[in-house]
């Protein structure tokens, strides 16, 4: 029921807080996670030239950073995939859940752009208002 789960993961602290309950899916069923990496276009302007080999490489460079947790993932005996996008992040969570026929999407209920004590982000309100699978959002507290 829970065997493909999406993980979008913007490398922030209550983004974080959904890996322990990834784990736990081992037990009930979970087998694959597929880490998905949005990047998101003014951050592209940001560092890298908007040329197609500048692309590459920076989505290379991000692909790195993301194997010390595809290894954490591993270790418990999940299959991983990692997944670095351009675009708008809801937009790629929803388009990447579907080509991967995942069963359930596991996320922080804020991320990077957290604001103070607003509970959810607008990544997570929606991926929430649009997905047709399961959401699982791991509050910040
Ligand atoms: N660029 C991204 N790539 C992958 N996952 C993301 C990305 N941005 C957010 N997420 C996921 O969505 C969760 C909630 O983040 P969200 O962006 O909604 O909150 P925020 O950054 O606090 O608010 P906002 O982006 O509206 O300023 C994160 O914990 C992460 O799981
Ligand atoms: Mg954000």
């Amino acid at each position: 029921m829970f065997g493909k789960i999406i993980f979008p993961y913007d490398f922030s602290e209550y983004g974080e807080k959904a890996i322990p309950y990834i784990e736990k899916f081992k037990s009930i069923g979970g087998k694959e996670v597929i880490i998905i990496y949005v990047v998101e276009y003014n951050e592209v302007f940001k560092h890298v030239l908007y040329k197609e080999l500048e692309l590459k490489r920076f989505q290379k460079k991000i692909n790195l950073r993301l194997q010390p947790l595809k290894e954490r993932f591993e270790k418990i005996g999940f299959s991983v995939t990692t997944c670095v996008e351009f675009g708008t992040p809801s937009n790629v969570i929803i388009k990447k859940a579907l080509e991967y026929k995942a069963d359930i999407i596991v996320m922080g209920a804020q991320g990077r752009g957290a604001v103070g004590s607003f509970f959810l982000g607008s990544t997570a309100l929606n991926v929430l208002q649009r997905s047709s699978i399961p959401v699982l959002v791991v509050p910040s507290k």
